[in-house]
């Protein structure tokens, strides 16, 4: 049966083009003598732009981690803080239209305060210039425009457009998300985003993959939630480096679509390329549940052709963890960092041991982690237990909706009048304070005092919720965070304890039960946060950007490379976790995310001076010292080019590009640190800068401030497109005169070498347009 003939014109856009992804296929058994695939692996090297090119060997081993894939992503989403700058990128190429579907959502931007009615209209009016550039954007470009308080990126892409087997690009960490539904997303910045969008092969460093081999059924409090926190304990952020977490085993059969949703979103937090899941009957009820039945059906067709959508009997992975769900336990993760995984049959006693504090201030449920229905149907069913026997919420209590879809569902079956009636406060369908867009009230913004706070949320680095570094953010699933604010003690064990009512009676919350789907099926909502479905592009339309925004800001390119060896000075050396939160905060910066002169202010401001411990303090030769951001400006104006030094995994966390346009546009040079973050690195190399990471990891102790870094052999490098990867020699020069030699590593392509020469990757894009 023919794929055209069973996707009506209305899902064309939304189905993974399944007849050329199957032939892609067919190419690459060919080329691997019939090896066994891993999922991960049929998708990604389905959508190859080139088999024969990137597939030069039989034996897969020999490509994974090693070799660049270019690759042809199906489809782009951007949300509105990232969108900006991707936008502003796309539009210097000067290209009439987006070559593949892409999506806008405005989620980023609104704010978190008193509920969708007056967050909503406030958000609006504060951030119209943004969301009218970007509905412009849309309009001009024939790109969907998801409008403010239609909903979040990933709830979104989940209920409209993933789908087994597709590939998509997203501007943002968690697009991973979308591998719930058999997907290979993956979060990138801007310019890898443009790579798509103008038809360019996007290049990968072809990914290891990890098995997890799921086995037994969750059960009473655990949640597929429990899955990824016990995970990332296990794995650690940097654990999934360089690889795609794919899960299989029959443990997977008794998963809902929306909980494998949960689980990969947060394998951005393990530090995973992506994760996905095989196809199942779970991804066909959610796609029949979603208007979307006969993407199931042909999905069935590509699943019976060479086993297309699920991994071959054989596959090998390159590491493989066990986990039994039937034994999981639920955990909480934190403080600032996820990978802190506590059981939560060892909180209570942890918390004493660790001085965590003993009150919990809030407890927040939803975002992009944690809105589905089988997640608000489990936690209403704890709320009515409570509400049952009189029984208040402690402390504060905040739902965040994924989408108007699940919002409006949610409101037709009554929980949203639960979750008021029992004070709870429903925001507006955005990510509110999941990425610092809370207006807190409950603490003061300037304290000291540490508090702690419950969420279902998918990332607690420092201040990221309410600008507060006191904030201890501790992860867990919804369910839990609901029974502890019924408690507000850390000392509580809901699945143990009980709770002393008023009548001096013990109350005791049985296991939550709730429903995977909604018998009803799911609501449409209200019709103003739905976009024009397949939007074509119009080039009357006019973007407008004024000169003197405070917001917005046209592009200028940056310089080429002169064909030197780079000789730059060491502005900083980094202490510590170093993640893009740190490199370009969030908060109020996400304001200027479409200005990069002005965003380019909190440049490192969250990063630690290993020579002096402080926060946001380098010194300059002379010894004077200035906030970090301010003496790069200082240097760029003294045509003085830069080096910042770092420690592990730096640029953990997001997809954040300003964390490398900003140091590029201040003036940095090279970043050498002992380990990147994937993502990161690859923004950098966009951005036409150098990352090098340090061969011998002791040397990150012979670098300080104020040394002088030469690179030694880079013309040769360059001249030889980079090798796909090698050393580079770096001579250091300290301020008395004396100098030697260290070992660095690079990873430059040959495609990143001409962003290199060229001065960043849009300048290479467009050079080749236009020629
Ligand atoms: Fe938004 Fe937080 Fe998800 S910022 S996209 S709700 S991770």
């Amino acid at each position: 049966q023919k794929f055209s003939s069973i996707i009506p014109e209305s899902l064309r856009s939304r189905t993974p083009p399944y007849a050329k992804l199957l032939a892609n296929l067919a190419k690459v058994k060919q080329l691997t003598n019939n090896a066994p695939l891993t999922l991960a692996e049929k998708i990604l090297y389905s959508h190859l732009c080139d088999p024969e090119e990137s597939i030069t060997s039989p034996n897969l081993a020999d490509l994974r981690g090693a070799k660049y894939l270019k690759l042809n992503p199906d489809r782009v989403a951007m949300q509105d803080a990232s969108a900006q700058m991707a936008l502003l990128q796309f539009m210097t190429t000067g290209l009439p239209q987006t070559s593949v579907p892409a999506s806008i959502h405005c989620d980023h931007l609104i704010v978190g305060k008193d509920g969708e009615a007056k967050d909503l209209p406030s958000s609006i009016e504060n951030n119209k210039e943004v969301f009218d550039f970007l509905e412009s954007c849309g309009k001009k470009y024939g790109i969907q425009f998801w409008g403010p308080g239609s909903g979040i990126i990933h709830q979104i892409v989940l209920e409209n457009f993933s789908a087994p087997g597709l590939m998509m690009l997203g501007t943002d960490s968690h697009t991973p998300n979308a591998g719930g539904l058999g997907a290979i997303a993956i979060g990138v910045g801007g310019a890898d985003a443009v790579d798509a969008l103008t038809a360019t092969p996007w290049e990968l460093k072809a990914p290891k993959i990890l098995g997890v081999h799921l086995t037994g059924k969750l059960n009473g409090w655990s949640a597929p939630k429990d899955v990824i926190t016990k995970l990332a304990g296990m794995l650690t952020v940097r654990g999934g480096t360089g690889y795609i977490v794919e899960y299989f085993g029959e443990g997977v059969k008794n998963l809902s679509c929306t909980g494998m949703a949960t689980i990969c979103n947060m394998g951005a937090e393990i530090g995973a390329t992506t994760s996905t899941f095989p196809y199942q009957e779970a991804h066909k009820r959610y796609l029949n549940a979603t208007g979307r039945a006969p993407v199931a059906q042909a999905a069935d067709i590509a699943l019976n052709q060479y086993g297309f959508l699920k991994a071959d009997p054989e596959a090998q992975y390159d590491k493989v963890i066990e986990l039994n769900l039937s034994e999981l336990e639920p955990h909480v993760n934190g403080p600032y960092t996820p990978d802190l995984s506590t059981p939560i049959s060892k909180y209570a006693e942890t918390s004493l041991k660790e001085n965590w504090p003993q009150k919990i201030c809030v407890g927040l449920i939803g975002s992009c982690t944690n809105s589905s229905y089988q997640d608000m149907s489990r936690v209403v069913d704890l709320v009515t237990q409570a509400a049952k026997v009189g029984l208040k919420p402690r402390i504060p209590f905040f739902v965040t909706p994924g989408s108007e879809q699940i919002r409006a569902t949610l409101e037709r079956d009554g929980i949203i009048k639960i979750f008021k009636d029992n004070g709870a406060k429903v925001l507006a369908n955005a990510c509110g304070p999941c990425i610092g867009q809370w207006d807190r009230e409950d603490v003061p913004k300037a304290t000291n005092e540490i508090n702690s706070i419950f969420t279902s949320y998918n990332r607690n680095f420092r201040a990221r919720n309410d600008g507060n570094r006191n904030t201890m953010n501790f992860l867990t699933s919804p369910e839990i965070v609901t029974a502890m604010i019924y408690s507000g003690n850390a000392q509580f064990n809901p699945m143990t304890d009980s709770i002393k009512l008023d009548n001096g009676e013990l109350f005791k919350f049985q296991p939550p039960t709730g429903e995977e789907l909604p018998s009803k099926g799911f609501e449409h909502g209200r019709d103003e946060f739905y976009p024009e479905l397949e939007p074509t592009a119009n080039a009357d339309v006019e973007v407008k950007v004024s000169p003197i925004s405070d917001r917005l800001q046209l592009l200028a390119p940056f310089k080429p490379w002169n064909g030197k060896e780079l000789k730059t000075n060491v502005l900083l050396k980094v202490e510590g976790k170093c993640t893009t939160d740190h490199i370009s905060a969030a908060g109020v910066w996400l304001k200027y995310k479409g200005h990069l002169e002005n965003i380019s202010y909190n440049t490192l401001i969250g990063a630690q001076n290993k020579e002096t411990g402080e926060v946001n303090r380098a010194y300059d030769i002379d010894g004077k010292g200035y906030d970090i951001p301010e003496l790069m400006i200082k240097w760029k104006n003294e045509g003085k080019p830069w080096t910042v030094i770092a420690e592990h995994n730096y640029g953990e966390g997001s997809a954040r590009e300003h964390a490398a346009l900003s140091p590029r546009f201040l003036g940095g040079e090279i970043i050498l640190v002992k380990s990147f973050a994937r993502i990161h690195e690859t923004n950098l190399k966009k951005q036409g800068m150098l990352p090098l990471t340090f061969a011998n990891e002791a040397d990150y102790d012979k670098v300080t401030a104020g040394d002088v870094l030469e690179t030694v052999g880079l013309i040769d490098l360059v001249a030889k497109d980079g090798n796909n990867g090698g050393f580079l020699d770096v001579k250091v020069t300290k301020p008395s005169g004396e100098s030697f030699i260290i070992k660095t590593k690079h990873t430059m392509s040959k495609d990143q070498i001409n962003f290199f020469k060229a001065g960043s990757a849009i300048n290479y894009i467009g050079s080749i347009r236009r020629a």
